[in-house]
């Protein structure tokens, strides 16, 4: 196995890679200062998310909260809304969870020990030693699937990346690159390199600063690496959605539970639905037993469609009317258009509030 390199090319490896990072890299909001709160907040986001989606949300999240003190004490409301169309909507609860934390129990200070800010909620090892190596230039490995790419090329390694041993052979072998220079530069030199060059498709070996060293390059196997199982693919759910006015014009909205998908975020009330028939009978049933009301259901209005990592869904939305309320419904509010804009929705519940939006302006 390839993966020893001696320290004279470690230290040329680093002189040309951060002298391209020097050149090439991206002016990124997060990239102005060494803020460690501000690090951690783009290290959160960019789980999962690309630059370019990150960057409008990432300035937003700045603007109404742009130090922990805000964030810890903001409404969870406002919180939830500023990251409405991000996804994984987990990550910015246990961030507001983690930065209540840091302002009670460490004066305001993000901590600089691995051990204290790994404790916190929602921080992996990734985001510690992101924020660690980044804000605080703490020689911290950051590895993630990108880093993972650059590495697995560099020592043409071919273990699953999706497996938790793999990431921390990775951790391993990059703390003895991360002596002797700045590990923000570091750090930040080799995802720039994942971004910009080392692409999971057609990666430009050509341009690549460190292609002499690549051990993928000489045995070309760059295309096939990194190795990663493949997932199952996303099941698919036929949904049904109901769009319900009362008398006054308001429409009914509903707060998803504590955990799971999607956990907190506004919906119109939906529930599963078998395939073909019944959809109709199924959705009426579900808002009698769960809300208390006998409802008669109309025209389908739209379908929509989501993806989630794991899961599809098949909304058909139908508008609905009111017989009769049987009782109040817990986690639910009637709300104008205008209102409804104050409250986050899912990605496919903005789609069904924005054809309402416009049904109402016409
Ligand atoms: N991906 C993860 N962290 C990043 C960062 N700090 N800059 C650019 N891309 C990233």
């Amino acid at each position: 196995m390839y993966e020893e390199m001696d320290n004279e090319h470690i230290r040329e490896f680093q002189r040309q890679l951060i002298e391209w990072y020097n050149h090439n890299k991206r002016e990124l909001p997060w990239r102005k200062n060494q803020d460690p709160y501000r690090v951690w907040v783009s290290e959160i986001m960019l789980q999962q998310t690309k630059v370019d989606t990150v960057i409008p949300y990432y300035n937003q999240f700045m603007e109404w909260f742009p130090d922990p003190e805000t964030l810890a004490y903001a409404e969870e409301e406002k919180v939830m809304k500023a990251w409405e169309g991000l996804g994984y909507y987990s990550r910015v609860r246990n961030l507001q969870t983690a930065v209540k934390e840091v302002v009670e129990e460490y004066g305001g200070e993000v901590p600089r020990e691995r051990e204290h800010f790994s404790s916190l909620k929602g921080v992996g090892p990734y985001t510690a030693g992101a924020v660690l190596s980044i804000a605080y230039e703490k020689p911290e490995p950051a590895v993630d699937g990108n880093v993972m790419r650059v590495f697995s090329r560099i020592f043409n390694i071919s273990d699953d990346i999706g497996k938790a041993k793999t990431r921390k052979r990775f951790e391993s072998i990059i703390a003895s690159f991360l002596e002797g220079i700045r590990p923000s530069e570091f750090n930040q030199a080799v995802m720039e390199l994942g971004a910009l060059v080392c692409t999971p498709k057609s990666p430009g070996c050509l341009l690549c600063p460190v292609q002499e060293f690549c051990e993928a390059r000489r045995q070309g196997t760059a295309e096939e690496l990194p190795v990663k199982e493949k997932k199952k693919p996303p099941k698919a759910k036929d949904m049904a959605a109901v769009v319900l006015k009362n008398q006054r014009g308001e429409t009914l909205i509903h707060q998803r539970g504590d955990t799971g998908l999607l956990a907190r975020l506004w919906e119109f009330p939906n529930t599963e639905v078998p395939p073909k028939e019944k959809r109709e009978e199924v959705l009426k049933h579900h808002l009698a037993e769960e809300y208390g009301l006998d409802i008669e259901i109309g025209q389908p209005l739209q379908s929509v469609q989501h993806v989630f990592s794991h899961l599809i869904w098949n909304i058909t939305v139908y508008e609905g009317r009111i017989h009769n309320t049987r009782r109040e419904a817990e986690n639910t509010r009637w709300v104008t258009m205008k209102e409804a804009e104050e409250y986050a929705f899912p990605v496919s519940h903005q789609k069904i509030l924005d054809a309402q939006k416009e049904k109402e302006v016409r």
